[in-house]
């Protein structure tokens, strides 16, 4: 019986509370390239052939994020935003790309961004109206899902504009069922708390049994205000949402801005960090023909990206704050943390923070050992509760760590088995 509650209790320690939406997506958070933050609603091909949405807007990510290392990195999914579908629905009722800016159609266009090993993302809406004035899928949910599936499209940003919000449950719902039974696997990205927050607190159980991912707030702009807004949003509901994220849904708290106009390095690194602490999707909306090499290099992080991705799939949580310092920690596989500490301070210059502030430090009781990942890379060696490392971090800047425990147990055997022999061996040679 006692081992019976004890497996529960582990079991209900590790899982998040709900049930994930059961279509084997996004058992990590998704990673790719979304548009809109980037290219917005710009349809005018004639005068900016280059940067309208169109089919070759797409290929030419796509292309890009094979030659230039994106999707050896993880990146898979290319994703269309709004403002790509004709005005008007064909004469069976179904979507139809707008013949101008997509001539091949979008299940030619699915064909080329498989042909290259990536995945086609497309969006739609659940109210009458896109928010940008396109077709909704209000009354047409199964035609729209059977239509992205025939088209072989691998994942679904479903908008909420124009819709009664009293139905916006009901709809999301409707929409996940008519997926489900194309019997082809549509990852599921939904906008539904953000458009309930202004009325109710959402249910996040329903919410994680129907979506994989979903956004609470605002849309991301390209600018630092926006960023801390959104992080600021992400603190004070965090008991709320945290426990809905896990393996197959997770909070999204919108695109990756870095490598556009707006944010310094430093809170391009923030961005980063906090996007990986938060398990947040990673979906660039950038334009990755033209980036800067530093924020590339920033983006294909690697070590950032495998906390991001870590097994474990739990979201992190701001555990102190400080004196304008925030902390962040994320829980990962094999007893380990990451840890971000954010210097929210935008005046003056670097500011020292102590590691041993950290509330998560207790982990290095006897030892641990610490990696810093930004802003350099750094092994830090073996350390105690008592080390006295103390981090410098740019106004708006974040360090981001991660602690490994060196527990007694493995000391012991450490001590039982490790012989000097190695040494003088060594030494002989
Ligand atoms: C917003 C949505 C954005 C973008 C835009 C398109 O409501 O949050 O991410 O999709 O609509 O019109």
């Amino acid at each position: 019986m006692c081992r019976i509650v004890f497996l529960l209790a582990v079991i209900s320690i590790l899982c998040p509370s709900a049930e994930a939406l059961d279509n084997g997506l996004a058992l990590k958070p998704s990673m790719g390239w979304l548009h809109w933050e980037r290219f917005l609603c710009n349809t005018n091909c004639d005068t900016d052939p280059n940067n309208c949405i169109s089919e070759s807007l797409y290929m030419q990510m796509a292309d890009v994020m094979v030659e230039e290392g994106w999707k050896e990195a993880g990146y898979e999914y290319v994703c269309i935003d709004d403002c790509w579908p004709s005005t008007q629905r064909d004469a069976q009722g179904r979507l139809q790309a707008d013949p101008k800016r997509f001539p091949g159609g979008i299940k030619k266009l699915a064909d080329y961004i498989h042909a290259k090993g990536l995945k086609l993302g497309i969006y739609g809406d659940v109210g009458k109206t896109t928010c940008a004035g396109y077709p909704g899928s209000l009354g047409y949910y199964e035609t729209d899902a059977q239509t992205f599936a025939d088209w072989g499209v691998d994942l679904l940003k479903f908008d909420g504009c124009f819709m009664n919000w009293t139905l916006l449950g009901e709809g999301y719902m409707n929409m996940s069922k008519a997926l489900n039974q194309t019997g082809k696997s549509i990852l599921y990205s939904c906008e539904w708390p953000l458009y309930e927050w202004a009325f109710h607190k959402p249910n996040y159980t329903a919410i994680r049994e129907t979506c994989n991912h979903w956004r609470n707030f605002d849309d991301v702009y390209d600018s630092w205000t926006s960023v801390k807004s959104i992080l600021n949003w992400t603190t004070f509901y965090q008991d709320i949402i945290v426990p809905s994220a896990g393996p197959g849904g997770w909070n999204d708290p919108d695109m990756l801005v870095i490598g556009n106009f707006g944010l310094s390095h430093d809170q391009q690194e923030t961005q980063m960090a906090l996007w990986a602490i938060m398990a947040a999707p990673l979906l660039m909306s950038n334009d990755l023909r033209n980036i800067c090499p530093r924020s590339k290099m920033l983006l294909q992080n690697s070590r950032i990206i495998e906390i991001s991705q870590d097994p474990l799939g739990k979201q992190g949580y701001c555990t102190a704050k400080m004196d304008s310092f925030e902390v962040w920690e994320r829980p990962l596989s094999k007893n380990r943390l990451a840890v971000a500490v954010l210097n929210k301070q935008e005046i003056g210059g670097a500011r020292g923070f102590a590691v041993r502030l950290i509330p998560g430090w207790k982990i290095c009781n006897p030892q641990c050992n610490v990696t810093q990942i930004l802003p350099q890379y750094k092994e830090m060696g073996v350390q105690t509760q008592r080390s006295s490392i103390v981090l410098s971090v740019n106004p708006t800047g974040t360090a981001l760590l991660t602690v490994t425990p060196i527990s007694s147990y493995y000391k012991k055997l450490y001590k039982l088995y490790w012989k000097p022999m190695s040494i003088k061996q060594n030494t002989i040679l």
